[in-house]
């Protein structure tokens, strides 16, 4: 029924104004975390049994990695700490086992996108170290994945149990050893190693010593995600004798275990956001500081990569013509909110390209302010390089990527100052620093250093510390693009895109939806 081709009238659409509510609080990203909880009774006699272990250092070693100092915990420590948490720190051992699966689940989510690794099987050993497993399965599919378990020596406490309860009630499959494919490439994207923690010792016994060769016999995919130990590891020397498992990913709980040191594999992280100050002093720990809210860091350089092999295979909903609104406002906001909703970070940041009158290109990050029929609005200095470029060339180009959403927004049209007004009530809703920095900023001028801009700040917050009007620098206001073009890009697979451009052709009050060809 839709042609190719599609025209529809513009209309004014005052309501928008009205309704559009404001730009929404940016949204955290999901977060990261830790574990551990065996009975220093438990590991003690192992310790002492073992004269290897005996001549190994029980202190903690900082190395330096990436300019970050990192400490190794033996494995008595990593008992003793687990003991202070659930003993006079008063952790219990589900929390610790919730906030490491979870820790496990957001670094998997860091690395490996579900668009791409959906099909996750956690692989859980009879201990602690399988609970975080069954943690992190859960976390997963509540991120959007589609995990497996395969859970041979269930533990019988209620602890466990309940994972096991909360994961079928989620539907998630449970498989035996019997029913999982010799070759787990095949049905599987990401495995996660939950079957032995740093309490682990002695030689891998049935059945894990069996799943253990095949995850060591298997080729390119799927990536695996250990938990705090890669099975088969010494818990201090490593793969000391060549039958553990490589992963591509450790998660490191609390704090990395000496056998870390000897993990190649490019993902190294974190969790276990929750380590009081009075443990990381006794045991002078040095450990990298998570971002923002996130409860898992990486550890260690981002591995190298081969920048021409990069690329994402796009899987996402078809973007069709007879789907899509007629106005492209209404398509924006769509899309718009739908970023807003599923979490993205900055939604509202868009890249701003203007050209000078020698139509030399020039392109900078701003934050979308407002955008409604008239137009899409933002604030800067009038007299930056974009400003320059503006008041030379007033036509530019704008550009959203949400990434996470394989969506790609490019709007373009001719740009205005808006009214002095409006720029006026916006400046005063900012924080009262950000009205200060305005001021301080001659924006893209060159500054002798940092210490100039702090001056100045400093002074100005001193002037203003009584509450009073900080008044709206004549050259810092908000622009309007004012649209003739959108096109709205949603990634396919094969490169085979989706692209939908919405156009204004002059002396023409219509708009044209045309798919191009990607
Ligand atoms: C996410 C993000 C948002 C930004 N938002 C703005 C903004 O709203 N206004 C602005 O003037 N600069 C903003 N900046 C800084 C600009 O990218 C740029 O550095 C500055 O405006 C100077 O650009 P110009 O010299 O090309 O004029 C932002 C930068 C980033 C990374």
């Amino acid at each position: 029924m839709r042609s190719s081709m599609r025209r529809v009238t513009t209309m004014t659409f005052s309501f928008l104004l009205q309704s559009s509510p404001p730009l929404p609080p940016v949204l955290p990203k999901p977060l990261l975390s830790h574990e551990h909880r065996y009975s220093l009774s438990s590991i003690l006699p192992l310790l002492t049994q073992r004269s290897r272990l005996r001549t190994l250092s029980t202190k903690s070693i900082p190395i330096m990695q990436d300019s970050t100092s990192v400490s190794y915990l033996s494995q008595r420590e990593a008992a003793e700490i687990d003991e202070t948490l659930m003993g006079p720190l008063g952790f219990s051992v589900d929390q610790l086992m919730e906030l490491a699966g979870l820790s496990v689940a957001t670094s998997v989510a860091e690395v490996y996108k579900p668009s791409e690794y959906s099909r996750v099987l956690a692989i859980c050993g009879p201990g602690n170290n399988g609970g975080d497993g069954l943690v992190a399965a859960r976390h997963l599919h509540h991120f959007g994945y589609k995990p497996s378990i395969c859970y041979p020596k269930r533990t019988p406490k209620s602890l466990y149990t309940g994972l096991v309860t909360q994961l079928e009630s989620l539907s998630v499959p449970f498989v035996s050893v019997d029913d999982l494919p010799e070759d787990l490439s095949k049905d599987f994207d990401v495995i996660i190693d939950a079957i032995f923690g740093f309490s682990f010792h002695g030689a891998p016994r049935p059945p894990f010593d069996d799943i253990i060769r095949r995850l060591l016999s298997l080729q390119k995919r799927p990536v695996i995600v250990s938990v705090d130990i890669p099975s088969g590891w010494h818990v201090e020397e490593g793969d000391n004798e060549g039958g553990g498992i490589k992963p591509d990913m450790l998660v490191s709980l609390t704090a990395p275990k000496l056998c870390a040191k000897r993990f190649c594999g490019p993902h190294h992280f974190l969790g276990g956001r929750f380590v009081p100050p009075s443990v990381a002093e006794k045991y002078k720990l040095e450990l990298p500081s998570y971002p923002g809210t996130s409860m898992c860091v990486r550890i260690g350089k981002p591995p190298k990569v081969d920048i021409s092999a990069m690329r994402v295979n796009y899987v996402s909903p078809e973007l069709l013509e007879d789907q899509v609104e007629s106005y492209p406002i209404l398509q924006f906001r769509k899309w718009f909110d739908e970023a807003v909703a599923a979490g993205l970070r900055e939604t509202n940041a868009m890249a701003l390209s203007t050209t000078n009158k020698d139509r030399k290109p020039s392109s900078r990050m701003v934050l979308l302010k407002g955008f409604d029929e008239n137009g899409f609005v933002w604030f800067t200095n009038y007299e930056s390089k974009k400003g320059s470029d503006l008041s030379e060339n007033p036509f530019a180009a704008l550009l959203f990527y949400w990434e996470d959403m394989n969506r790609q927004v490019r709007i373009e049209g001719a740009v205005e100052r808006i009214s002095e007004e409006e720029s006026e009530t916006y400046y005063h809703s900012r924080p009262r620093g950000s009205q200060i920095g305005a001021i301080v900023s001659k924006q893209s001028s060159v500054v002798s250093g940092r210490h100039v801009l702090y001056d100045e700040y400093e002074e100005l917050t001193k002037k203003y510390s009584d509450g009073s009007v900080i008044p709206k620098p004549k050259n810092w206001g908000g622009f309007r693009l004012k649209p003739n073009l959108f096109e709205f890009w949603q990634g396919q697979p094969s490169r085979l895109h989706d692209r939908l451009q919405y156009s204004l052709q002059e002396g023409n009050p219509a708009w044209i939806i045309r798919r191009l060809a990607p």
